[in-house]
Order: structure tokens, then C-alpha cells, then sequence
């Protein structure tokens, strides 16, 4: 027993001496945006988010074509009106062993324009802010310790939204043997599935070392469990690719549903020696589209209920921080959404990691723009140069990803109207298909009729039309393809709390506060309403799902509010910028969600004025039926109405008059039984400060996330919905304080400073743990009225 032990530990021992790779990520680094004052700082790193906010930093003057705007006006706050466009520098050391072979540095995306120094050799430069990419600096370093230096660039009037700048993703250094294996070159592919049998397909690729003895790749699928379900030897073809196929009886297919996933491990010999082991994380699935079945995953049938997602993380900039990705992505799946477009650019690794475990499907989008400028200095500098380079990046960079399930070569891209544009298109879907045989591939188009006349949408798997549903019918005998993808809808405009009377369908409204209504009847020039959406998708067959504008605010983009200061973000988010559901993710949960019910009613009934006047309550919904009771006398019951335009997703009831007391709802289930009551009360005057938390426990790493939201409410706990009372806040314990937010998009205090305003009683403060464990202990305090609590985990 004992000998079988020490010969395990040995094995064990050999395979760990065997494995040359080891990959840390670089996260100390000294920053400076005049070359003379450098301060440290924790990479992933964007050093505009400090501010402070002012519109003379990205001032854009221009006719927004897209908008239908004819003349040039002075744009503030369309890129978020934060210092990010100009230099930086960040430059950090790291030390080599002296037997290391190869060395890569891998950007997952660098903002913008990195040119990347070793030793002070130019290593290597990429244009695009958001792509990733990999420098093999081998011919640069010396054993021990090196210096890199990385130099970025952000143009004016580069983008139509908040780019965040710097490092704003992870840079990992990679060291390996002579022989390693190529991570990009590593493939893994669902064949078929039927029931629970997969056949799957692995390929790879290993650079060898000469003289060392043969070389020889064994697959392994491990399960989650790490126990192995298949072993292949990999058979290598003359081009150097070496592949296997296995079959997989018992396979746990991935879905958003159940996100099984999966561990490949390749392993490389040379001789008997383990040289190189790289694992990643995969799973089991299909997709296919057709003008039978739709989309399909896992050979079944489904519309994608999904939100574009711009890549910023509201207070905490574009620098990417894995708990507030999985807040995101819960707080979209808790409102029914099981797919994500990442507009318009290509994702972090961390994001799809976190769409991999969490069961989101991902439409992983490349490009804003190709060759015809939206913006003077977009991706049109770059295009000829540089598309094949960032396509192949994307996609060999997230093939694997089971959560991805399109790809997106573009948005609106100006010459969508022509015949170059059509070839453009063909040519990049070809690339695509050439790189990955498995998804399909979309784009998506704001002029459909065009679109399809020069043959652009022909030219994709899966013609995307953005906005336009009334042009659904018109133009899908056209489609080739037999469907329609509804890659970007709504831009429905709301702000959380503010609700605006009297109560009509507006397109384009602005209004004095730099506010928009959440009665949700409002919306951009070119969109409409959620309702127009979830008609078509319900009633035509050949619909395939549909992507929101957006799930969640993001900074820059203040439509409709264009030359309004201050305001700096977007409008168009079903959640604020601070993470907080408006009504409107209600309407969409009412919808989507069918695993819990939802029902909501707004607006707040707390109303000082208004007594006496037409104040309409609407409720948001799954059941098919509700009775509306104010102070206890009955307004009526209402029932979903498929002929009305408006009372098919909503139940309203648009005549209340508003007297202090309480508004109630009783939801009906199917049967007419009574299932459901909520009640909303007017507040009274703000007497306590409630805490509430979305998780207690904080790893000690110095990067997780405490979300605390803060809310001003009345003795008998009712949200006092226009308190704006200034809060400070004050952080103790194994963490600190991170951000704070309150999803005003008029807003000019800080994110990163303890202060800030309640927005209609609330707002959102971040803390990160630090790296030691213990206790944390917040501070929240209302100095102006001397309230004061604390929360503790
Ligand atoms: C679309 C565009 C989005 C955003 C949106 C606002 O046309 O693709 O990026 O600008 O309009 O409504």
C-alpha cells in the first residue's frame, strides 16, 4: 500500500516537473498619462473612469447619420464625457527562469492601440481596443527580470459610446518549454447528439522540440467531477494539425438551462516525458438554423430572448471584475434573458467564462464600423489592414466557448446599402466559416429594405434587422434564409423612478430633468415599444428571437438627450447604471421569465400635488389577469388582450385618480383563481436607511464584489421614492470601498468617491474585499437628517 503511494506521488511528481507552461497574470503596474508622473495601480486598469465627468473631454460636433440627423450639432456626453481620449502609459517587470523556452504576453484587449515594449524592443502592436491578442516575446527576454512597457492611444472621435481606456482586461504571461501546445490552434467541436450520445471532435496543434524524442498529444474530456470520460491518442495529418473523434455515451448536453461543461485536456509527450498540458473548458452542444426548425439548440427549437450588453460595468468603468460580470448576468437571466449580444465588439474571456458556467448563450460580436467611417476615427483607419487579423482573434481566441452561439461581423455598418458592402460581408462570413464550421453568422442591418436588396443579408447565415419589425412581413419571402433574427430592438428610454404625466406614446421626448419616463411608452425615433417586439416574435413562426436595446445602461449614448448637460449615459437599459431593475425589466421578466411569476405595479404612489388627477397604474405581469384596488375600492379588473396593442403584455388601467393610501393588485391565475397580491403604499417622510446586500461572503482575493443597495425608506419600511439626500459612506474591515452609483444618468459626482445622492431613494455601493479575511463593516450615513446604519456580513 505504502509503495503504491510513493509510486503515485512520484507519477504525480514527474507530470508536475513534465509541465513547462505556467501562465500569471501581470497585475502591478506603474501608469502615467504624461510620461513623467507615474502612480501605481491593479490591472485590469481604466483611467477614465475617475472623471472627473465634463463635457469638453470627447465633445463630438456631427450629424449622427444613423439618428437621421441632417446637421451637425455639438454632441456631449455621447462617449460618457470622461478623460479617456489621449496617451497613457503603464510599464511592470517580471522575471524569467533561466531554462524557459517561450514566452508570450497575452492582451485580452488593451484600449487602444497598444504598442507593446520588451526590454525596450518593440514586441509587437495591435490597433483594435477591443480585441485580444498574443505577442510571442521569446526573442526579447533574459533570464531573469524584463521590463514591458505598453504605450496606447485613443483617438478623438473614435467611438459612438464609452470605450473605457488603458488595460482594461487581464495581461497574462506565459512561459513553456520549447515544445508547448497552441491554445488557439485547439479545437473542440460537437459532431452530433443524439439523446445522450455526442460525437465530438478535437484538433490541435504543438510546436516539438528537435532531438528530444517523439512526440505524441493524448486527449482527455474530464467531467466535472475530473473524472475522465474519454482518452484519445491524437493522429496528426500533414499540415501538423493533430485530431481525434470520440463518442461520449451518458453526455450532459450544455444549455442555458443546465450549463454542463466540461474539461479538454491535451497532453503533450515528448518521449516519455510530459512537456506540456493545457486544459480548458468546454461543453457539448449543437446549434443549427433553418427555415423549418429556427433556431436550435441541442436539436431543439427556441427564440433567443435576449439584451445587448455594451462591455462597461457602470461605476467600475470598462475594467473587467468577475463578480460584477456574474451580478449582470443574473440579474439578466432573473428577468428571463438566456442570450446576450456583446455589442458591438468582441468580449472579455472573462465574460464568456462566466456565460460558459452560468448558462448564457452569447451572440459574440467584432465590429461597429468596416470601411465607411460612423465615427472620423473608428475601425474605418483600420479595416483593410487589419479585419482578417481581428476575426481571426476573435474566433480562435473564443471558438470553444459553448455559450457562444453566433457570430456577428458587424452593426448597421455603413455600407450596408451597396453592392461593396454585400461583398464585404460575403467575404467576412466566409472567413468566419473558414475559421468555424459550426456557428452561424449574422449582422445586423437598420435598413432591411436595402440590406436585402444589395444582397448583404444574403450574403450571412442569419439576417439581423435592427428595428423595423413593421417591415417583418414584407421582407421575409426576401430573406433567403427563410427567418429573421431581430439582432437589435426596442430602444425604449426610461429612467428609474421618474414618471411623467400625462401618460402618452412619445417618440424622442426630452423634457427639462434630462429624465424619461418609465410608464415605458417613450422610445427612440427609429424603435418602439416592447410590445411591437413580443407581438412578432409571438406571432410569426419565422421569427428567431430577439436581442433588446439594452439590458442594462451603460455610459455614453444619452439619447434622446444629445446636447443635453449634464447627462453622460444611456437611457435605454431594462436595469440602470447602478444595477437596479427599472419597470421595464418587469415587462420583460412578465414575459420571459417562466420559472418564477412576476407582478409589478407602477408607478410609486407617493404623490404630494397630485391629488385629485389622472395618475394611470399600470401592472406588469405573467398572469393573465388582475383587479386593481385603490384604498380598498375596486378600479377594475383587466385581463390581457391580444387585439390591443398596448393591454396585450400589460394590464392598465389608465383613468385612476391618485389619493394618498395604497394602490393593490390581485392577480388572477388562469383558472380566475386569486394567486398573487402586491400592494404599494404612499411613503412618508424618510425616517431610516434600509441595507440590503446581493451576497454576504466575500473571497479574500482583493477583486470580489459586495453590491449593497441603499434605500431611504418611511417608519414602516415604504420606499420614499424622492429622497435625494447626499449619503457618505465609510468602509471597514477585510474590504473597501469600491464605487458607488445611483443610475441618475444627469449625475456628475463621482463614482469612486464615498459620496453621492440618493435617485429616487436609492443607489448601489460597491465594496472589494481586501486580501486578508474577516469581517467587513459598512457605514452608511444620511448626514443632512442625522440618520445613520451600518451593515456587516
Ligand atoms: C442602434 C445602434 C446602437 C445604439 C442604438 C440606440 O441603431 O446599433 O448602437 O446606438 O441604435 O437606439
Amino acid at each position: 500500500m505504502k509503495q503504491t503511494l510513493i509510486l503515485a506521488f512520484l507519477a504525480l511528481a514527474a507530470i508536475a516537473q513534465g509541465q513547462n507552461r505556467k501562465e500569471r497574470n501581470l497585475e502591478k503596474w506603474q501608469f502615467t498619462r504624461d510620461g513623467n508622473n507615474w502612480q501605481q495601480v491593479d490591472v485590469p486598469h481604466d483611467w477614465a473612469i475617475t472623471g472627473p465627468f465634463d463635457p469638453k473631454w470627447d465633445i463630438q460636433h456631427l450629424a449622427i447619420q444613423q439618428d437621421g440627423q441632417t446637421e451637425a450639432i455639438d454632441h456631449t456626453g455621447r462617449s460618457g464625457a470622461l478623460p479617456w481620449i489621449g496617451k497613457g502609459e503603464y510599464r511592470t517587470t517580471f522575471n524569467i527562469p533561466a531554462d524557459t523556452k517561450y514566452t508570450e504576453l497575452y492582451f485580452d484587449g488593451a484600449m487602444s492601440e497598444p504598442v507593446v515594449y520588451v526590454n525596450g524592443y518593440e514586441a509587437g502592436k495591435w490597433m483594435y481596443g477591443y480585441n485580444a491578442f498574443r505577442l510571442d516575446i521569446s526573442a526579447f527576454v533574459k533570464p531573469g527580470q524584463n521590463e514591458v512597457r505598453v504605450v496606447l492611444n485613443n483617438q478623438e472621435e473614435s467611438s459612438r459610446w464609452y470605450p473605457g481606456a488603458g488595460l482594461y482586461r487581464p495581461v497574462t504571461l506565459i512561459t513553456a518549454g520549447e515544445a508547448h501546445i497552441d491554445p488557439w490552434s485547439t479545437v473542440f467541436k460537437t459532431l452530433s447528439l443524439s439523446g445522450n450520445n455526442a460525437k465530438l471532435y478535437v484538433e490541435t496543434q504543438a510546436s516539438t522540440a528537435k532531438g528530444k524524442g517523439e512526440t505524441r498529444l493524448v486527449a482527455r474530456l474530464l467531467d466535472a467531477k475530473g473524472k475522465a470520460v474519454a482518452q484519445k491518442n491524437l493522429t496528426t495529418n500533414t499540415q501538423g494539425a493533430a485530431s481525434a473523434q470520440f463518442d461520449v455515451a451518458n453526455a450532459k448536453a450544455w444549455s442555458p438551462e443546465q450549463p454542463h461543461l466540461y474539461t479538454l485536456e491535451i497532453n503533450l509527450y515528448q518521449g516519455n516525458k510530459l512537456v506540456d498540458r493545457l486544459r480548458q473548458r468546454v461543453g457539448i452542444r449543437t446549434i443549427a438554423v433553418s427555415k423549418e426548425h429556427g433556431f436550435q439548440l441541442n436539436g431543439v427549437s427556441r427564440k433567443l430572448k435576449g439584451v445587448c450588453l455594451h462591455h462597461d460595468l457602470g461605476p467600475l468603468g470598462a475594467a473587467v471584475n468577475k463578480a460584477a460580470i456574474i451580478r449582470q448576468i443574473r440579474l439578466m437571466k432573473d428577468m428571463g434573458v438566456d442570450a446576450i449580444r456583446t455589442s458591438h465588439n468582441m468580449p472579455s474571456q472573462m465574460q464568456m467564462e462566466v456565460c460558459d458556467s452560468m448558462g448564457m448563450m452569447v451572440m459574440a460580436e467584432s465590429f461597429d464600423a468596416w470601411k465607411e467611417a460612423k465615427v472620423k476615427n473608428g475601425y474605418n483607419l483600420f479595416y483593410d489592414t487589419w479585419w482578417r487579423k481581428d476575426l481571426e482573434n476573435l474566433i480562435r481566441g473564443h471558438r470553444n466557448h459553448p455559450a457562444i452561439v453566433m457570430w456577428s461581423i458587424g452593426n448597421e455598418i455603413p455600407e450596408q446599402w451597396n453592392k461593396e458592402g454585400a461583398a464585404r460581408a460575403k467575404a467576412m462570413t466566409e472567413y468566419c466559416h473558414e475559421l468555424d464550421d459550426t456557428r452561424p453568422v449574422t449582422c445586423g442591418g437598420d435598413n432591411p429594405k436595402a440590406n436585402t436588396e444589395c444582397g448583404f443579408f444574403a450574403a450571412l447565415d442569419v439576417p439581423g434587422f435592427n428595428y423595423r419589425v413593421h417591415l417583418y412581413d414584407e421582407l421575409i419571402s426576401k430573406q433567403p434564409q427563410g427567418f429573421i433574427l431581430g439582432s437589435e430592438t426596442a430602444s425604449t428610454v426610461s429612467s428609474r423612478g421618474v414618471y411623467k404625466f400625462p401618460v402618452v406614446e412619445k417618440k424622442m421626448a426630452t423634457y427639462k430633468d434630462g429624465q424619461c419616463s418609465s410608464y415605458d411608452v417613450e422610445c427612440c425615433g427609429w424603435a418602439n415599444l416592447p410590445d411591437a417586439d413580443f407581438t412578432i416574435q409571438d406571432d410569426r413562426s419565422f421569427t428567431i428571437g430577439q436581442f433588446i436595446w439594452t439590458g442594462i445602461d451603460y455610459l455614453g449614448e444619452p439619447t434622446p438627450y444629445y446636447s443635453y448637460w449634464p447627462s453622460r449615459s444611456s437611457y435605454f437599459g431594462a436595469v440602470d447604471l447602478a444595477g437596479l431593475p427599472k419597470d421595464r425589466f418587469y415587462l420583460y421578466r412578465s414575459v420571459w421569465n417562466d420559472k418564477q411569476p412576476t407582478l409589478h405595479i407602477l408607478p410609486h404612489w407617493t404623490w404630494p400635488g397630485r391629488e385629485g388627477e389622472v395618475t394611470p397604474v399600470y401592472c406588469y405581469t405573467s398572469y393573465p389577469e388582475a383587479e386593481l384596488f385603490v384604498n380598498g375600492k375596486s378600479q377594475g379588473r383587466r385581463k390581457k388582450d391580444k387585439s390591443s396593442r398596448l393591454d396585450r403584455y400589460r394590464l392598465r388601467w389608465n383613468d385612476v385618480v391618485y389619493q394618498p393610501g395604497e394602490i393593490k393588485v390581485v392577480a388572477y391565475d388562469a383558472n380566475g383563481k386569486p394567486a398573487e397580491e402586491k400592494v404599494v403604499r404612499t411613503a412618508g417622510q424618510p425616517h431610516h436607511l434600509v441595507v440590503q446586500a446581493d451576497k454576504n461572503k466575500l473571497a479574500a482575493d482583493g477583486k470580489d464584489l459586495i453590491y449593497l443597495t441603499v434605500s431611504m425608506v418611511d417608519k414602516d419600511g415604504n420606499l420614499c421614492p424622492d429622497a435625494d439626500d447626499e449619503l457618505t459612506f465609510d468602509v471597514s474591515g477585510a474590504a473597501k470601498f469600491k464605487a458607488v452609483c445611483n443610475g441618475d444618468a444627469t449625475s456628475l459626482e463621482m463614482f469612486h468617491l464615498p459620496h453621492m445622492r440618493l435617485f429616487h431613494g436609492q443607489l448601489v455601493v460597491t465594496v472589494q474585499s481586501n486580501k486578508a479575511k474577516g469581517k467587513v463593516k459598512v457605514n452608511v450615513k444620511a448626514p443632512s437628517r442625522n440618520i445613520a446604519t451600518n451593515w456587516t456580513n
